[in-house]
């Protein structure tokens, strides 16, 4: 079969994990050309992608190739959706990375794009492929933990003001929301993974130390259909640097960073220790036969749905999900309401410029600067 041809568009900070996987599987692909606005910044990548890969300063004109059949979207959020659609109608398959979009509308209009293309729309959400992950969501879905009852999210992480100076990010328009869409949408995308569809959510979120319009800590309780309870913390103002899921089930729990709990109920009611489940669980664990891991695990998965015709792990419906909780999310802590999900297109924040309208701003020089 003939290799895919690969086109990157986007040759900034995260390309070079997507440059690095597709290289490990020449058998199957070939990176043909990048494109970057920055045309220079698209040469040195090129260059250092290997011979005779050609970089342009307008991703249009590397759509133009007949020998490129998917990209890889690597630009700020805001440009994800113009970029995607117009590759799913120049008849390229699409991989692009998280947040999947600016809106709900935006995401909507990339998966009809690949619909009516038949092509197809993988959003990148390296996470699910590292190895713990993927045993979490094994011992879960086959109830090993019982009945779910609730979760946690503890995306605990920090970053300096010198984090934001960059153009994009620190606002509604080009980073599109601040640390639950940009970080913890990791963790967000593999919560709902593990504990199924959300039904309403409740959260609070400011600006409580970084000089940016948009948030750097949410908090967020969520319940889902099938009656549990969840808790989101997402940040990047915890000098922790740290972060956690952790499932709670009837028989045992577990955490990522990997680890396992189970307790048993003496005569009185009061716990003792049952590790017997805990190796058994640990056992089917380090029983399950797994890939590779990260965006080398998501990549060689989009190659094979490329090749296949296979639903990608993470296709533009999966990859929605995470996007539609944390629009919620911001619904809820700019309204106070009690956000329903999921969310309808007639919704003030379904479509970018709804979103934009009304979602609360916090006071920051850089805004003022900006619409001076
Ligand atoms: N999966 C992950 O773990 C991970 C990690 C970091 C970033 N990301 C995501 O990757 C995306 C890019 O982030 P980054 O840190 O690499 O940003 P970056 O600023 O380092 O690189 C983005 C590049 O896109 C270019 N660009 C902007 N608009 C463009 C357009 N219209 N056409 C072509 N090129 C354009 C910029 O010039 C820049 O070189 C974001 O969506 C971010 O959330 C994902």
């Amino acid at each position: 079969m003939a290799k895919v041809g690969i086109g990157i568009i986007g040759t900034g900070s995260i390309a070079g994990a997507h440059l690095r996987a597709y290289a490990r599987y020449p058998e199957l692909c070939r990176v043909v050309a990048v494109a970057d606005i920055d045309r220079q910044r698209a040469q040195k990548f090129a260059a250092g992608a290997g011979d005779s890969v050609a970089a342009y300063g307008d991703y249009k004109e590397l759509l133009r190739r007949d020998d490129i059949d998917a990209v890889s979207i690597c630009t700020p959020p805001f440009a994800h959706a113009e970029i995607a659609v117009a590759a799913l109608n120049a008849g390229k398959h699409v991989l692009v990375e998280k947040p999947m979009a600016a809106s709900l509308a935006e995401a909507d209009a990339m998966l009809a794009a690949a619909e009516q293309n038949d092509k197809k729309l993988a959003v990148v959400f390296q996470n699910r492929w590292r190895h713990d992950w993927m045993r979490a969501k094994a011992l879960i879905d086959g109830e090993h933990l019982g009945r779910i009852l609730f979760g946690k999210v503890d995306c605990l992480w920090w970053r300096g003001d010198e984090y934001y100076d960059m153009w994009w990010r620190g606002t509604w328009e080009q980073e599109c929301g601040g640390a639950t869409i940009n970080h913890a949408i990791h963790h967000i995308d593999a919560f709902l993974w593990l504990m199924g569809e959300p039904e309403w959510v409740i959260a609070e979120m400011g600006a409580v130390d970084h000089d940016i319009e948009v948030e750097d800590l949410s908090m967020a309780i969520v319940r889902f259909r099938n009656g549990a309870l969840g808790q989101i913390t997402s940040t990047v103002a915890a000098m922790h640097n740290f972060d956690r899921i952790e499932v709670f089930g009837s028989k045992a729990s577990l955490a990522l960073p990997w680890a396992l709990y189970s307790v048993a109920s003496q005569p009185n009611g009061f716990p003792k220790a049952n590790p017997e489940y805990v190796e058994k669980l640990q056992a089917l664990a380090d029983g399950l036969e797994l890939g590779p891991q990260w965006h080398e695990g998501q990549i060689l998965d989009f190659l094979e749905a490329v090749t296949t015709g296979k639903r990608p792990l993470v296709d533009g419906v999966e990859g929605r999900r995470s996007l539609e909780l944390v629009t919620a999310i911001y619904k809820s802590a700019t309204t106070g309401e009690r956000v329903q999900l999921p969310l309808a297109p007639d919704d003030p924040f379904y479509t970018t410029e709804g979103l934009r309208a009304n979602v609360v701003r916090f006071p920051s020089s850089k805004s003022a600067v900006e619409t001076l």
